[in-house]
Formats: structure tokens, sequence, C-alpha cells
């Protein structure tokens, strides 16, 4: 049976912290071998927030070297930058026309990123679910791992294809998107909020943190915030991670702790520190050796580039002859 094809992608912002690793890279690296996968970057996305046009370059080169650190196998994997596929532009205007403005208002990512940055709501930020279908239908891909954030988005993708599908003949598959256990890593400092770069540095783990940062914000990490009965949203964002990164013996353990009240927060910090340090030394001796190796990088990179290209170029002939354009 042919593998059927996933594709995902990660705004270029130069680090990934654990809720990216945790949320839906690691699956990225764990489906490599039943699927046809590529790995997009995507600088066309991260365009419409605030960004440093001086450093993207490295930053995109720095998200790479990122993925092949913990383990996108560019033997296996496309991996590859949206922008050096000029196809992505053209679907996604494709797309503008059959998705209705109501569908976009409604996506909560939006409402969000606009209420946090209003000086600059452009109309990018607002087709960005639209540039996210176009991602995934120009490879034709059916499989698609992310963190639970992304879920909206992938909903309207499916809305998008089955319009076109309607519209103009059946053309894509459904979508299915692949959730994993840790789809929703709160922020260390404060746990309503899901782990992002945006909130500032004492909020989330970078892959590349020294274990003295690792520490030091695994220690920080705020737990009860009230005197409520239930775990609190810290607490239980400590627990998730155990969960995901210790044996269950571990994790066993510290929670019969929490439940008969003896457990010491400190303890369990301190454990989960030196698991989360563990995980991440063998991924920042890749990284050493990729950032040493820039060359190797940037042939990943072309060779990724043209690949990613040659399958786009084919898809959306075909979808233009569909929509009256060829
Ligand atoms: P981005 O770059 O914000 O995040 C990359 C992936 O990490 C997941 N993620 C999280 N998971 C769990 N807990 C968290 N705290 C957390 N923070 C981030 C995200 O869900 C995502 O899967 N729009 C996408 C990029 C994109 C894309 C695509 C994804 C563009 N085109 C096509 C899939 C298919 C984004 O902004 O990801």
């Amino acid at each position: 049976m042919a593998k059927k094809i996933l594709l995902s992608g990660i705004q270029p912002s130069g680090k990934i912290h654990l809720g990216n690793y945790l949320g839906t890279l690691k699956n990225w690296v764990d489906m490599q071998s039943k699927h046809s996968c590529l790995y997009s970057v995507v600088d066309l996305h991260a365009i419409t927030g605030n960004y440093d046009p001086k450093k993207y370059q490295e930053d995109i080169f720095n998200t790479v070297v990122n993925l092949l650190a913990i383990g996108i196998n560019p033997k296996k994997s496309i991996i590859f930058v949206q922008s050096s596929v000029k196809e992505h532009t053209e679907l996604c205007w494709l797309f503008n026309s059959i998705t209705p403005i109501a569908e976009l208002e409604r996506m909560t990512q939006f409402k969000d990123k606009a209420s946090k940055n209003k000086q600059n709501i452009n109309v990018g930020l607002f087709n960005y679910p639209v540039l996210q279908a176009a991602d995934i239908l120009l490879y034709r891909a059916e499989v698609v791992p992310v963190g639970e954030d992304q879920l909206q988005h992938l909903e309207l993708t499916n809305t998008i294809l089955r319009k076109f599908n309607n519209k103009f003949g059946n053309t894509f598959n459904e979508i299915k998107p692949i959730l994993s256990k840790g789809a929703r890593i709160m922020s260390l400092a404060d746990p309503a909020s899901k782990m992002s770069k945006s909130l500032g540095s004492k909020h989330y783990i970078a892959l590349s943190d020294s274990p003295e940062e690792i520490k030091k914000k695994i220690m920080s990490a705020v737990t009860d915030t009230s005197e409520s009965k239930e775990m609190s949203a810290g607490v239980k964002n400590l627990f998730t991670l155990l969960e995901l990164l210790a044996d269950k013996k571990i994790y066993n353990k510290y929670l019969n702790e929490y439940n008969n009240k003896s457990l010491k927060y400190s303890e369990l910090k301190s454990e989960l520190a030196d698991v989360i340090i563990n995980l991440l030394k063998p991924i920042q001796e890749k990284r050493e050796y990729w950032l040493q190796n820039r060359k190797k990088v940037n042939k990943i990179i072309l060779n990724g580039n043209k690949k990613a290209r040659l399958i786009a170029q084919k898809n959306i002939i075909d979808i233009k002859q569909k929509m009256g354009l060829l």
C-alpha cells in the first residue's frame, strides 16, 4: 500500500520550545517511517507577525538545524522552506476565491493575535489559515500532525477542500489531524496560557537552553495559585511533562505523593528538570554538529526545496485545469 502523504509546518522563530516538541515535533520524527513526509519552515506565515528581516535568514536556518537535531531525517523526509515554492501563494489566492470571510472571522487564533498586537492587524494575519490550507493541499497531504491550537485551522482546511470538490469536481481527500498526548503544553510562569515564545523566556524551555537555565525555569515554575482543592493548572502541567518524559514508576510515585498530600514541589521539580536535561542533551549535541556543518544544512534545504517544488508544480496544474485557468 502506498504511504499516505503527511505535511506539517513550523514558523521560523529561531528557537523551538518544549511545547512545540512534545506537542507535535516528536510525532513528526516518529511518523517518518510510515508516511511520506514533508516538513515546511513556514516563513510566509511568520511575516504576518513581528519579525526582524535582518535576522530572518538565520532564524530559518536555525529552525532547520533544530529539526535535524531532533531527528527529522532528510533521507526519509522532505524539509523545505515555504517561500521557495511559489505555488503556496498561488494556491492560497485560488482558495481565497472559495473561502467565506465569515469562516475566517471565526478563527480564535486570529482574534487572539489581533487583540495582542493591535498596531499590526494585517490582511495576511486574517488570511493565514487559507495559506495553511494551501500548504497542505498543494501536496495532497492527508495526515497533519499538530498541537491542539491548530485544530480549528485544520477544520477550515476540510471546509475549503469540500467547497473545492463540490464546485470543481472531486480532487482532495479529507485531511486528518494527528494530536499527541502533549497537545497543549502550558507556560511555566503563567499556566493559564499555552507555552509560547512570545510570552518571554521564563515562560518556555527552549531546546537549546542550558542545564542551568532549565533548572532555574522549572524550579521557579508556578504551582499552586489558589486554595482550590483541584489540582492547579501549573501542577497539572508539571505532571503532564513528567508523564510524557519520565518512567511510569517515577510518575506514579509523585502522583501518589500528591494524592496523599506528602508531595514536596521542590522534589517534583528537581526530578522533572533532570528528566528534561537528559532529554535535551543528545538533541543539543546533534544541534552543535549541524551548526558546525552549515554547508550540509544548506544542501539539505536546497535539495528539499527542489523536491517540494517538483510535487507542487505538478499538482497546481491539475488544480488550475479544474478551475478553468488552464
Ligand atoms: P507554530 O510554529 O506556532 O507551532 C508549531 C507546532 O507546535 C505546536 N505547538 C504546541 N503544541 C503544544 N503545546 C504548545 N504550547 C504548543 N505551541 C505550539 C503547534 O500546534 C504546531 O503544530 N500555523 C502553524 C504552522 C503551519 C502548519 C501548516 C501546520 C503552517 N502551515 C500546515 C500544519 C500544516 C503554526 O503556527 O505553528
